[in-house]
């Protein structure tokens, strides 16, 4: 027997220590907040994907009555990216929340984990680590790559 032991490495940052590109994203993602449709929850997430063409994309949660039925907001924006951009790698993602009242939660959001395996899927697909920027009230956590989310990920294809 013997033990491995799988290690995580994020930065955090508080929100002016960020790079204007990144800034931006953020920025992007938590006004997407807005354009959650989140009846149920009341919980609004919202997503924005930098593409190496420099053009973003964001995207929200969509709930349904049948819950299964309804998306994530990290998923709702990588696959309307990866459809309207196939060929187009998608560099970062910057992902928010903000409850009924529009406060954004103290602690930056985690990304559940069907969404963690979307994500590194992306990575993927076009063979290029996706930076993920976690957005908190004050601070931001920033991962250089999905696969540092998703550690012993099932990749066995
Ligand atoms: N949600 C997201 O969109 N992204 C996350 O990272 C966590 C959860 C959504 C799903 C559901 O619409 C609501 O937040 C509450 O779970």
């Amino acid at each position: 027997m013997k033990t491995i032991t799988l290690e995580t490495q994020v930065k955090v940052y508080a929100y002016h220590e960020l790079s204007a590109e990144d800034l931006a994203l953020t920025d992007a993602a938590l006004e997407a907040t807005r354009r959650s449709y989140a009846p149920y929850s009341r919980f609004h997430v919202g997503a924005a994907a930098l593409l190496e063409n420099g053009i973003v994309v964001t995207g929200t949660n969509q709930e349904n009555v049948a819950s299964p039925s309804g998306l994530c907001a990290e998923r709702t924006t990588l696959f309307y990216a990866n459809s309207q951009y196939p060929d187009v790698p998608v560099v970062a993602l910057a992902i928010a929340a903000c409850s009924e009242d529009g406060v954004t939660p103290s602690y930056p959001i985690s990304p559940c984990g069907a969404c963690r395996q979307v994500m590194l899927e992306t990575e993927k697909r076009y063979r290029k680590p996706m930076r993920i920027l976690l957005c908190g009230a004050e601070e931001v956590i920033v991962v250089e790559s999905a696969r540092d989310l998703l550690p012993f990920a099932f990749d066995n294809y």
